[in-house]
């Protein structure tokens, strides 16, 4: 049985693991403020915000619900639209109102949760944040105007809420409803409850699940009955931590879990900026790393991330483990050097010295919630005299699999960048990929981006080193 608070009530539900919490809770519950737009994480009509205890806190996260298996809940709160109302609307939803921020109303409940969700989290308060938690809401009607200046007079409103005791404030200040207070202390309960029970432990699960992202994107009747192993709250693989000098993380971090990894922002200081153009802020929520190594898209953004770190994953069958260079997982397109009974367990990779380089660029027809036309990573290091003593290379979108350039990154060990290792550096990218036209362009212009974008790794890590950049300029490279 799976068991989570949803608004304040608690609930049981015989519903499969594989299930979405949207059906559970419009057609179990007959809760039909979350409304159902385009059921693949791209609308955001459905988001609700899952609260769960982490080290004795109760932090929210926004999600959308129609690709949310209800086993990735279980043991959790699931707050609706339904239950963020009192009484009275709540001041982001006079807000709205008041600066014509809703129209048909349609988008209108998924923007409610997604604003709430940044009064109940810690980020910073101001203009630019709070818009950043809306980049997973689509609105037709709009225009989004309307909606910002919403935004911005509720950062004035809560621009004095507590680093501590933030929801009996908010609660105080009439954002939230009165149960909200008690949430905390009923979870504990709940988790109490819910050790005494004993859950099916799926060994040969048809399906390991992750966030879900993809696999109730591609295939949601199959996973409504298959047998699924719920590796997204599997604190085994959790965590990031740095032992001699490798980094090891959790298979199921998520894409937030690096962004707020302080370890992670140390070892990569423009992390922000590189992984806000990963999807959105509830899918960033969701997606782990096994789940977008394991689909192996050819354009899998943390994938190409992780390649250029030559990191490798420890992959474990019922408790053996062997360990696989990431460079070497990929085999053809969607084919994965994996067994059925194994799963990733954890991805390490040497951290980087303090004059390493390292940056991703990503194309795409939207900034948000798209995927990449072609996406790269690089990791290059420099000795004094600015010889590449290592670089590793990946690109996306250009071939069946995530590319790991091998014989352009061996091309450039132990040389200097000058016009000439560029001309010839260029041509082994050439021959190394292959793109396809498609929806997201011609394969000549993949090709024009591949070269692109690597440029903008070299202008970023050489930039201030003038004579090449000078002469990426003077030769028409740039
Ligand atoms: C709206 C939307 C936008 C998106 N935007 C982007 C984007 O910008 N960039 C991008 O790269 N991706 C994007 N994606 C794709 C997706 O979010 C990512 O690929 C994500 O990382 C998948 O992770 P998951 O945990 O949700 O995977 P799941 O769907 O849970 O699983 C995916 C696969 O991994 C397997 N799996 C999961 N965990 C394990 C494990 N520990 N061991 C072995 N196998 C495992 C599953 O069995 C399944 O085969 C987007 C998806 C959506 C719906
Ligand atoms: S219905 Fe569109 S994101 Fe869920
Ligand atoms: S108000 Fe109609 S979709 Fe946003």
């Amino acid at each position: 049985m799976i068991q989570f608070i949803l608004n304040d009530k608690t609930i049981q539900s015989g519903l499969s693991e594989g299930s979405t919490v949207l059906d559970f809770i419009r057609y179990e519950k007959q809760l039909t403020g979350t409304k159902i737009g385009c059921r693949e994480g791209d609308c955001g009509a459905c988001t609700v915000l899952i609260g769960e205890l982490k080290n004795g806190d109760l932090v929210y996260q926004s999600m959308t619900s129609c690709i949310t298996p209800l086993i990735n809940v279980h043991g959790k709160h699931v707050l609706t639209i339904e239950g963020v109302n009192g009484e009275l609307p709540t001041p982001i939803q006079e807000l709205m109102v008041n600066n014509n921020g809703t129209q048909c109303g349609f988008c209108t409940p998924g923007f409610i949760m997604s604003f709430t969700g940044f009064a109940l989290s810690e980020e910073k308060v101001d203009f630019k944040n709070v818009v950043k938690s809306i980049d997973g809401n689509i609105c037709r009607c709009t225009g989004y105007k309307s909606i910002e200046r919403a935004a911005d007079a509720f950062c004035g409103q809560i621009k004095d809420k507590p680093k501590t005791e933030k929801i009996s404030w908010l609660v105080e200040k009439g954002h939230l409803p009165k149960y909200m207070s008690e949430v905390a202390s009923r979870l504990l309960d709940l988790q109490k409850e819910l050790k005494s029970e004993v859950i099916p432990n799926h060994d040969y699960p048809e399906y390991f699940l992750g966030g879900g992202t993809d696999l109730l994107v591609q295939k949601p009747e199959a996973i409504r009955k298959a047998s699924v192993k719920n590796k997204f709250d599997d604190q085994f693989l959790k965590g990031i931590q740095i032992n001699d000098r490798i980094c090891k993380i959790g298979a199921s971090a998520t894409v937030t879990d690096l962004v707020e990894s302080a370890i992670f922002n140390s070892l990569f200081p423009n992390l922000e900026k590189h992984l806000k153009l990963v999807s959105s802020t509830p899918i960033r929520n969701m997606a782990t790393l096994a789940g977008n190594f394991v689909n192996a898209s050819p354009i899998g953004d943390m994938t190409i991330f992780f390649l250029a770190l030559d990191s490798s994953i420890v992959l474990n069958n019922k408790g053996n483990t062997r360990i696989l260079p990431l460079k070497n997982f990929f085999l053809d397109y969607k084919k994965i050097d994996k067994t059925p009974s194994e799963f990733i367990e954890s991805i390490q990779f040497q951290i980087p010295k303090k004059t390493d380089h390292f940056n991703f660029e990503k194309v795409s027809k939207r900034t948000h919630l798209d995927i990449a036309s072609v996406n790269s990573a690089c990791q290059i290091s420099l000795d004094k005299e600015e010889i590449i003593s290592d670089i590793h290379i990946s690109v996306g979108g250009v071939a069946a699999i995530p590319k790991y350039l091998f014989e352009a990154s061996a091309f450039l060990k132990n040389k200097k960048l000058s016009d000439e290792v560029l001309n010839d550096f260029f041509k082994i990218v050439n021959k190394e990929v292959s793109p396809i036209s498609d929806a997201r362009g011609t394969a000549e212009y993949k090709r024009l981006l591949v070269r692109q974008l690597i440029l903008a790794h070299f202008i970023e890590f050489f930039g201030a080193i003038e004579p090449i950049t000078n002469k990426l300029l003077k030769n028409k490279i740039l």
